[in-house]
Parts: C-alpha cells; sequence; structure tokens
C-alpha cells in the first residue's frame, strides 16, 4: 500500500499580514480557486484513496482541516500539541499510519506548495513507490537550481543511475540543508545538485530504522507512544509525550546523515511559495511586471505586487514594493526585504 502524509503544521508568517497564526498560509487560496491543502488533497487523490491520505497538523488548525477537507476521514487528522519540527511531525505520523496499514511506503508532502503537471507529479510518484520499495532506498525527488537559494536543500547526484519507467534516478552523493550562500553558489556552478523539493518517499519500516539509529531519543518517546495506541488515554498520553520531542527538522536529523538515498529530478512544475515574491513567478503579470489582486489603480507602477482586500490600493510612480492591505493591517514593503516580513510579527509580539 501507499500511505501519504501531508505536514501541515507551519505558520507561513512570510505571508503575513495575509496568512496568520490562526489561518496560516495552507488554508488560503493563494493561487487558484482553492486553497493550497485543499489542491494538495486533490492533487493525491490521483494516486491514492482518501483513506490512505492523513494529515499532520497543530491542534490549532484540526477545525480547519474538517471544514476544508470534509471527506477526509477525522481518524486522518494527526495532532501536535506544539511544533517541533519535520522529524517529530513524520514520526508521530510514522506510528500511527503504521497501525492502519503496517506496511506502507509513505510519501511525505508539504501542504502548501504549488505543483503543475498532475500527470507528471502521479507518474514520478508511482516510480518515487518502486524505488523506496526496493532495498532501504531513501527517495528525495529534485528541483533544477536557477540560483543559490541559501533556504533550500541541496542534493548532489552521483554518476551511478538508471532509468525506471523513462525517469532518471540517481543514486545520490549528499544531502546538505541550507547551505551558506558560497557553498550554494558553487553547487549551482558545478551543476550536479539538485534543490530538495521537500517531498520524500520510503517505507515507514526504512524511516524508523533511521530513527532509532539517528535520533534514538525520539525513537524512545516513538516506542512509549506506540503502547498506547489501543489504550483509552491515548490522546493525552501522545499530547505528553509529544511535548518531549526534540526540535528538530528531518532533513538535518536524517538525510544529511544517511547514504542511500536516491533522487529523481521533477519533471512537474514547482514552486514552494516561500514568500510573497513567489507571486511573479506563479502568477499572471500585467505589462509593467506587477501582481495586482483586488481593487487597484495604479499608474507609472512597476514590478509591484499588490493586493488589496476590497477597499481601493491607488499607486503611482512607485517600483518594486510589497503590499498588502487586510482588515487590520496593511504591510508595505520593499521586494529585497520579502524574506523577512516574520522579523515585524517578532517585533508585534515583544510590543504585547
Ligand atoms: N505538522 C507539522 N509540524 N508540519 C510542519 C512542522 C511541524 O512542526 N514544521 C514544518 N512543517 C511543514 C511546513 O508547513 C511545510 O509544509 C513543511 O513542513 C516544510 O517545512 P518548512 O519549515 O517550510 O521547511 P523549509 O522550507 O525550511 O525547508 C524544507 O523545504 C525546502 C523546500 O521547500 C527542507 O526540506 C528543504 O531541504 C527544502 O529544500
Ligand atoms: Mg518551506
Amino acid at each position: 500500500t501507499i500511505t501519504c502524509v501531508i505536514m501541515a503544521g507551519g505558520k507561513g508568517e512570510r505571508f503575513w499580514p495575509k496568512s496568520r497564526t490562526n489561518l496560516p498560509k495552507q488554508f488560503l487560496n493563494i493561487s487558484g480557486t482553492k486553497s493550497m491543502i485543499q489542491q494538495s488533497i486533490a492533487r493525491l487523490e490521483k494516486l491514492i484513496d482518501i483513506s490512505q491520505i492523513f494529515i499532520v497538523t497543530n491542534e490549532l488548525y484540526a477545525e480547519l482541516i474538517k471544514a476544508q477537507i470534509p471527506h477526509l476521514p477525522l481518524a486522518n487528522i494527526i495532532i501536535e500539541p506544539v511544533g517541533r519540527n519535520t522529524a517529530p511531525c513524520i514520526g508521530l505520523a510514522s506510528i500511527i499510519i503504521e497501525d492502519r496499514f503496517p506496511d506502507s511506503t509513505m510519501i511525505v508532502i508539504p501542504s502548501d506548495h504549488i505543483i503543475e503537471n498532475e500527470e507528471g507529479f502521479v507518474r514520478i510518484l508511482k516510480t518515487a513507490v518502486e524505488v523506496a520499495q526496493d532495498n532501504s532506498n531513501l527517495v528525495t525527488l529534485g528541483i533544477q537550481p536557477t540560483y543559490p537559494e541559501t533556504g533550500y536543500g541541496y542534493i548532489e547526484s552521483s554518476d551511478e543511475s538508471q532509468q525506471i519507467n523513462e525517469l532518471p534516478v540517481h543514486k545520490v552523493n549528499k544531502f546538505v540543508e541550507k547551505p551558506d550562500l558560497a557553498t550554494a553558489q558553487s553547487y549551482l556552478e558545478s551543476g550536479n545538485f539538485y534543490w530538495n523539493s521537500g517531498i520524500f518517499i520510503w517505507k515507514i519500516e526504512t524511516i524508523r530504522g533511521y530513527i532509532k539509529e539517528l535520533m534514538p531519543e525520539m525513537h524512545d518517546i516513538l516506542e512509549t507512544m506506540k503502547t498506547v495506541l489501543k489504550s483509552k488515554d491515548r490522546d493525552a498520553i501522545i499530547r505528553s509525550e509529544f511535548l518531549k520531542m526534540p526540535d528538530q527538522s528531518i532533513d538535518y536529523g536524517i538525510m544529511e546523515k544517511v547514504n542511500n538515498i536516491y533522487v529523481i529530478p521533477c519533471v512537474f512544475g514547482w514552486d514552494d511559495v516561500g514568500s510573497w515574491t513567489a507571486l511573479e513567478r506563479i502568477s499572471d503579470l500585467d505589462e509593467n511586471g506587477n501582481v495586482i489582486k483586488g481593487n487597484i489603480l495604479n499608474l507609472d507602477t512597476k514590478r509591484c505586487i499588490i493586493e488589496s482586500n476590497g477597499k481601493l490600493i491607488a499607486t503611482l510612480g512607485i517600483e518594486d514594493l510589497i503590499i498588502v492591505d487586510t482588515e487590520d493591517v496593511t504591510l508595505i514593503c520593499t521586494k529585497d526585504k520579502a524574506q523577512e516580513v516574520k522579523l515585524l510579527l517578532k517585533e508585534l509580539r515583544m510590543q504585547k
């Protein structure tokens, strides 16, 4: 069987003020007519049944998920009391899924990415599952890098490669999470590196083996949780055990430290919609390179991203700005600071 874990615990802070703590990016309609998580589910349903799809999220978002995905079985919503990054999220999902689908191969996927070409997406996942079922392989999907992004993981492919279902599958030399700029630059120049898309495919027993070896502290917590899965106090015990989890991403905790990784270059359009400037890549631009949404009047305005919430936004003679109006907050920021929008939130929290 194939199962899928959708990671949906992120706060989407770089999309503030549209993305808020009680309604983060994955639940918003950033592109298209459905929310990002609804789009993720629809895409995966081309491959597997909804009963095999699980969503891991913070308890704050359980109600949103029920409302947005009413056909998802309630037992497939896995709740975390706090965010401890992706390793605990994947660990917890692995024991709960194992209980229901014991020998499954698990696809781990973020809830808030844009993927174009669903047919390519399904084809690559089927191939990835085949590779993951062989031995104890960990499979990643790689993106051809276009600039030295330091917020991504980098995957170096080796010369060892094979064709499976007409797709190249490369053995990985090394996985490096979020290198510094000079290193990212050198990776880009070498030509052998892919960006990590953040989508992983592996058998449950494989990832658990690595957790046991490389994150023993987390392994012990998961073993305790396993013993209570059938108990009536299950939720309370899982909750208190989860609070003991280390704060660690799967990339640093496991992927950087293992050898048998394979990468399949993506044959679909991918964007992780990391910050406001992503809209320039995924939207239609006007003749001056602006992304505009809502009630906007602009003259002599170039390369701006402007979103109105109903009220008219009129601009004249501005360039390279992000303007986002919501009911209670208006953000005005230069595009080169898009990654730092989080700082405003931090400041606001300190003032409270
Ligand atoms: N349930 C849950 N709980 N989900 C989480 C948590 C958590 O504690 N933390 C993060 N997530 C979700 C996020 O919502 C997102 O969908 C996904 O897991 C990845 O987390 P990010 O925080 O966005 O990771 P990143 O962007 O720094 O890096 C990862 O993604 C890059 C590609 O977008 C890494 O895998 C990089 O190697 C990769 O290049
Ligand atoms: Mg991300």
